[in-house]
């Protein structure tokens, strides 16, 4: 069946809106492919109706997170949040914004279901339950993040149809944590004037003293990898 690129002569006449065919898409996508496929690349559709390009871009950086992060569940999920978080789009059209939100959510939820169900295999073969993560939490979240990502209003203006100016929420998804060990006495001493010679004091205003270097500076990593610390010298 062929796309379908217009919906009414009247939108047409309207709005300009003709969809962009997919050998277009993928055509104008592989000019910039480094992009598409880096998961953490920001893209704007300033005029996205259904989000054609928003739609190939989200297939390439869930390729992209599969390759990369395929290997453990909790990896693949983060990863692929973070790549619908990536993605924005404005149509003056509600209607366009709704289906926009529906497919782009569809493409990762199909995606996330599928390493969902590979994970739970996984486990069943190894005799081992299946992790109770919460896989509807997750999804709600990231239909969260698409009302908050693709908007209905003017992309010329940069205003909702009531006036009020466009916002996009910036996505930052820490996940690392950091462990550092400090000794307890040196800690103390940094309240003291006498201080111990050879250690190097930092002023923490928080807490108004001086602060000793840690004893050790793990590297930072995923949290769910905390406990693998313990191996670190
Ligand atoms: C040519 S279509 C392109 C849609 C999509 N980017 C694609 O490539 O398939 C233009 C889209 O812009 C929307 N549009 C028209 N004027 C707009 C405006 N001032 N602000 C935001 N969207 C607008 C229309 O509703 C329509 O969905």
């Amino acid at each position: 069946m062929g796309e379908r690129q217009v919906k009414s002569k009247e939108r047409v006449a309207q709005h300009g809106e003709v969809f962009t065919a997919q050998r277009e898409v993928n055509a104008m996508l592989d000019m910039v492919q480094d992009e598409t496929e880096r998961i953490e690349s920001r893209f704007l559709e300033p005029a996205c109706g259904e989000g054609a390009f928003l739609k190939e871009i989200l297939r390439r950086k869930l390729i992209a997170v599969r390759q990369q992060h395929g290997r453990r569940h909790a990896d693949f999920e983060f990863y692929s949040i973070l790549a619908v978080s990536t993605l924005y789009g404005v149509d003056i059209l509600a209607d366009n914004v709704e289906i926009c939100r529906e497919n782009l959510y569809q493409i990762w939820n199909e995606a996330y279901t599928a390493d969902v169900e590979k994970a739970n295999a996984r486990l069943k073969k190894e005799r081992r339950p299946a992790a109770e993560r919460n896989n509807d939490l997750c999804r709600e979240n990231v239909r969260f993040i698409l009302s908050k990502n693709i908007l209905c209003g003017d992309a010329l203006t940069m205003k909702h149809a009531d006036g009020s100016p466009i916002i996009f929420a910036e996505w930052s998804l820490p996940r690392q944590i950091q462990r550092k060990d400090y000794a307890f006495d040196k800690l103390l001493d940094g309240h003291n004037e006498q201080l111990s010679m050879g250690t190097t004091w930092t002023y923490d205003a928080e807490i108004d003293a001086l602060v000793p270097a840690p004893l050790h500076e793990h590297a930072p990593c995923d949290y769910t990898r905390l406990t693998e610390t313990d191996g670190e010298v």
